[in-house]
């Protein structure tokens, strides 16, 4: 089946010109000015619309194990949800159970994926229990096209390991040629605020955001920023929310490191005034929490310096009767709040629209600057010959309104509901088929392929 893309606007990280696409199969055939209409193809009338490449989420929770309860976007909700967005591509965690191997970890996530996703997927693998029998398994990992290892630095007990892990994980990974990325917060001193606020009767979401203060970012990420330099190993801190965050990857730069920092969208848009709301703040109870305005003027200003190369969303949606199991007690809330639907069309109306970033800026930090960091350059973020052909086709003027009554993610509700945007995504392609258009999913579960990656080419 060939498709011609006729006359858009096609921006990529570094160009940007008025011309055709023409897809075979998979792939882009060719690019350029009046290309023939394909015998028996479909053309697509792209004047006066921006075409960029698939949008890649390299942070998502789909069907999460976490905090007693499961993320309530399976494989197929999520991966179509991320399709009506613009996001081709997202990029989940495996969680290693404590005590268990990284190969059952990769063998649940495969069972949760296979046969069910709609849109393309790959994995990290976060390494909870760093010990001799999970360190020499890093090897087959990276040879299965799984190339990012995540350490969580909080969530004790669960989730968390200790500077000594840390190291042993960056030092096995490095061998390997892999990327090790953080969620990178004080875990230790986390814990303590929330103890102190429980022994204090102070259980509303507010103290979830009071328990988790800025110098608990920083700080954790100075240190993962130090480990990484020490082992001399590729870092990526996943979800950056704070000022004091940004400053060390800066520092980081005076010595010549590269500390590689991902935002997501809530933590650009949306502030810690919503923890002031009772129990409604539960809807945006995520770690790291929402944090104030200086922030998010930071965070801008780390985009356009290029000290934060990728905007993700750490989609991770939980339903109102799951944020209920906090009700009384902040420190139950689930952690997580959904967005692989909207960073796209936020990121464009917010970003782009309002002067803030480029639109050659959006496709870096919506698309390319993840394809290469994770490797999947240049299959994958970019228009060029031979790429697959995953093509956003976006109305930059036509207008429309966030709610959860239209989204397709699996949640009921939406901290962006009433929201008016300007920018709508009208049709998308994924691997050369139509996935969306006008609204409407083209694709069936079991559409989306499993994304071997490369090693980081950024
Ligand atoms: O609140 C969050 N972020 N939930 C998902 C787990 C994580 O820390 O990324
Ligand atoms: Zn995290
Ligand atoms: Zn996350």
């Amino acid at each position: 089946m060939s498709i011609l893309l006729q006359n858009g606007r096609v921006v990529t990280a570094d160009s940007d010109a008025v011309c055709d696409i023409l897809v075979e199969g998979e792939s882009i055939a060719a690019i350029g000015r009046n290309l023939l209409t394909p015998l028996g193809g479909q053309v697509i009338d792209c004047t006066g619309k921006i075409v960029v490449p698939g949008g890649i989420d390299p942070h998502v929770h789909l069907e999460m194990p976490f905090m007693g309860t499961f993320s309530s976007d399976t494989y197929e909700t999520g991966t179509r949800a991320a399709l009506h967005g613009g996001t081709t591509t997202v990029i989940d965690f495996i969680l290693q159970k404590q005590g268990h191997s990284l190969r059952s970890a990769l063998e649940e996530w495969q069972g949760r994926a296979t046969g069910n996703a709609v849109g393309d997927y790959s994995f990290h693998m976060a390494v909870t229990d760093f010990n001799p029998s999970t360190k020499v398994e890093i090897a087959a990992i990276v040879a299965e096209g799984i190339t990012s290892f995540k350490a969580f630095m909080a969530y004790k007990g669960s989730l968390m390991i200790d500077d000594a892990q840390l190291i042993g994980l960056m030092q096995e990974v490095k061998k390997h040629g892999g990327l090790v990325t953080a969620h990178a917060t004080n875990g230790d001193v986390i814990d303590t605020l929330i103890a102190q606020h429980r022994a204090a009767g102070m259980l509303s979401p507010r103290y979830h955001y009071l328990s988790q203060p800025e110098v608990t970012e920083a700080e954790a990420s100075g240190r993962f920023a130090d480990l990484a330099n020490y082992a001399g190993t590729e870092a990526y801190i996943v979800h950056m929310t704070c000022e004091g965050a940004l400053n060390q990857v800066r520092n980081a730069t005076r010595r010549n490191q590269r500390v590689l920092a991902e935002t997501c969208i809530q933590y650009l848009l949306l502030d810690a005034s919503l923890y002031e709301h009772d129990f409604e703040g539960a809807k945006v109870v995520m770690s790291p929490p929402l944090r104030e305005k200086k922030d998010q003027a930071a965070l801008w200003a780390g985009l356009n310096q290029g000290l934060v190369q990728v905007v993700g969303t750490d989609h991770c949606p939980f339903l109102w009767e799951q944020k209920l199991l906090g009700k009384g007690d902040f420190s139950k809330i689930p952690n997580g709040h959904p967005a692989v639907e909207h960073r796209m069309e936020l990121l464009f109306s917010e970003g782009v629209g309002k002067g803030k970033i480029t639109l050659q800026k959006f496709v870096e930090v919506t698309s390319t600057n993840a394809a290469k960091i994770f490797g999947m350059f240049p299959r994958k973020g970019t228009i060029s010959i031979g790429a697959d052909a995953d093509l956003v086709v976006i109305d930059p003027h036509k207008q429309h309104v966030i709610s959860a009554a239209t989204h397709h993610m699996n949640v009921d509700y939406s901290a962006y509901e009433g929201w008016e945007l300007t920018g709508k995504i009208d049709t998308v392609l994924l691997r050369g088929q139509v996935a969306v258009d006008a609204g409407e999913t083209k694709v069936s579960k079991g559409y989306g392929q499993f994304v071997k990656r490369s090693k980081t080419s950024f």
